[in-house]
C-alpha cells in the first residue's frame, strides 16, 4: 500500500474524467465532461496540485516522497458523492420487503406502525457504539463503490436524546472513518406516537427543544423534512425549515415522493439547497427549482425498490435543473449502497446520458451538500478524492451492469481501497 508517503501521483491514466468546476452544473452543462488522455494527477498533502496531460505538466522526477500509481489502461474519476442517505440506523426490516413483494404499499406498512416506526424502535434501543460499528461497515461498503463523501440523516430517534445520539454517531464516524460524513437533522421524518394527530405540536417541540442544540453544537449542517400527505404538510414543513434557516441550518426536503403536494415549490420558495425524490413533482415545481438553483436530487433505487415510476430526470435537465443522483440507503424503501445500481437505473430507465449521470454523482452531489468548492471534481485546489476504474473508459461504469468497476479509491490523497489487495482502510 501507500506506506507513510504523504503525496501521491497517478500516471499514465487512459482517461482523466471530470465535470470540472466549483459549483453545480445546470441543464446542458451536465453533459460537459472534461476528458484528458494520458493523464496525470498530483496530490500533495491531500490536495490536488496538478492535473493534465503528462506532456503539459512539469516532470515529476522533481517530486520526492511520492507514492506512484501507474494507471495505464484505466480511467480516473472524482470520488462519488452520495448526497442522500439514512445510513445510521438500528435493526432491519426484511419482513416488510416480503410484504411489499406480496403487494402491500410503503405507506400502508407505515400506517400499521411498521416502516419508519419499526426502525425508530430499533434505533432507540441501540447504543451509540452499536450505531457506529454498523455505520463503519456501511461506509466500507460505500468506499468499495467509489464513494468518498456521504450525507447521512437522523430521523430514527424522533425525540431529543435519540436524534442527538444519531447525529453524534455520525460526528464520530466522520472523525474515525476516511469517508467524510455531512450531517442532516431529519427530526421531522415522521410524527412519533406520543404526538399522534398533533404534527404541529411535534414541529414546535423540534424547533424549541432539539434544533437549538443541533445548531449550537454544529451537529448538522442541514435540516430536512418528510413533506408528504399524512406526514408533514407544506405549511408545517415551511415553518420548520424557516426556523432551521434562522438557526443556521440549510433546508432540504423529501419532496413530492408519493403524492404531488407542492414540495418542489416549497423547496424553491425557502431557498433549499436540494429537493429530493421528486417522483411526483409538477412542471411548475421543477421549473421553480431550476430558477431557484435548488439541486434536484433523484433517488432511482427507491423508485425501483418501491416499484414506482422514476422521477422525470429528462424533463428536469431539459428545463435547466441541476440534477444529482444518490442511493437513499435506508432500511425500508431502499436498502442499498449500490452506486452501480444507480448508474444502471439512471442511464437505462431515466434517460440520462453517462456523462450526465457522472456529473450527478460527483459535482452535483457535492453541490447538494454545499461542498462543490472542495470536492466533486478533479481540479487544482480540491481535495484529493479520486477513484481509479478497472477499465480504460468511463463508459464501462453502466455498461458493466450492476457490478462495481472501481479498482482503487483515494481519499484526501491516501489510498484507502484497492480491490486487488482487498482490505478497505
Ligand atoms: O427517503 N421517505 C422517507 N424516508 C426514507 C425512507 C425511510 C425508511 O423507510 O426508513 C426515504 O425513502
Ligand atoms: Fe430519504
Amino acid at each position: 500500500m501507500q506506506d507513510m508517503k504523504k503525496n501521491i501521483i497517478i500516471k499514465n491514466a487512459s482517461q482523466i474524467v471530470t465535470s470540472s468546476g466549483f459549483s453545480a452544473k445546470f441543464g446542458r452543462e451536465m453533459s460537459d465532461l472534461k476528458v484528458i488522455d494520458q493523464g496525470e494527477v498530483v496530490i500533495e498533502n491531500g490536495i490536488i496540485t496538478a492535473v493534465g496531460n503528462a506532456k503539459d505538466l512539469p516532470p515529476t522526477e522533481r517530486l520526492d516522497n511520492f507514492y506512484v500509481i501507474d494507471a495505464s489502461g484505466k480511467a480516473v474519476l472524482p470520488g462519488f458523492v452520495d448526497s442522500h442517505t439514512h445510513f445510521v440506523f438500528g435493526g432491519y426490516r426484511p419482513d416488510e420487503f416480503i410484504l411489499r413483494l406480496r403487494g402491500a404499499s410503503y405507506m400502508e406498512i407505515m400506517s400499521y406502525g411498521g416502516g419508519i416506526f419499526s426502525t425508530v424502535q430499533a434505533t432507540r434501543k441501540a447504543s451509540k457504539d452499536e450505531l457506529i460499528n454498523k455505520g463503519i461497515k456501511r461506509l466500507d461498503t460505500m468506499v468499495s463503490f467509489g464513494v468518498t463523501t456521504v450525507e447521512g440523516k437522523s430521523g430514527y430517534g424522533l425525540d431529543h436524546d435519540n436524534e442527538i445520539k444519531q447525529l453524534e454517531s455520525m460526528v464520530e464516524l466522520d472523525r474515525i472513518h476516511p469517508v467524510d460524513v455531512a450531517r442532516t437533522f431529519l427530526g421531522a421524518h415522521a410524527v412519533p406516537h406520543n404526538y399522534e394527530g398533533r404534527p404541529d405540536d411535534y414541529i414546535k417541540y423540534l424547533i424549541e427543544s432539539v434544533l437549538p442544540e443541533v445548531a449550537e453544537k454544529g451537529l448538522a449542517e442541514f435540516c430536512d423534512v418528510f413533506c408528504e400527505e399524512g406526514i408533514f404538510s407544506v405549511d408545517q414543513s415551511r415553518n420548520l425549515l424557516l426556523e432551521a434557516k434562522k438557526q443556521g441550518l440549510k433546508p432540504k426536503i423529501h419532496a413530492d415522493e408519493i403524492v404531488q403536494l407542492g414540495g418542489a415549490e416549497l423547496a424553491a420558495e425557502v431557498g433549499a439547497i436540494s429537493a429530493d425524490h421528486l417522483l411526483q413533482a409538477s412542471d411548475k415545481g421543477i421549473q421553480a427549482l431550476a430558477k431557484a438553483g435548488t439541486v434536484a436530487t433523484l433517488l432511482p433505487g427507491t423508485a425501483f425498490s418501491l416499484r414506482q415510476p422514476y422521477a422525470r430526470a429528462r424533463y428536469m435537465i431539459d428545463h435547466n435543473c441541476a440534477v444529482a443522483l444518490a442511493t437513499d440507503l435506508n432500511p425500508g424503501s431502499c436498502f442499498s449502497e449500490s452506486i452501480p445500481l444507480i448508474f444502471a437505473l439512471s442511464t437505462l430507465y431515466m434517460g440520462l446520458s453517462i456523462e450526465e449521470a457522472i456529473t450527478a454523482l460527483t459535482i452535483n452531489g457535492a453541490a447538494a451538500i454545499g461542498r462543490a468548492k472542495d470536492i466533486g471534481s478533479i481540479d487544482v485546489g480540491k481535495k484529493g478524492d479520486l477513484l481509479i476504474l478497472e477499465y480504460p473508459s468511463y463508459n464501462y461504469i453502466p455498461y458493466h451492469i450492476g457490478v462495481s468497476t472501481v479498482e482503487k479509491v483515494i481519499k484526501d490523497g491516501k489510498l484507502i481501497f484497492d480491490k486487488r489487495q482487498t482490505s478497505p482502510h
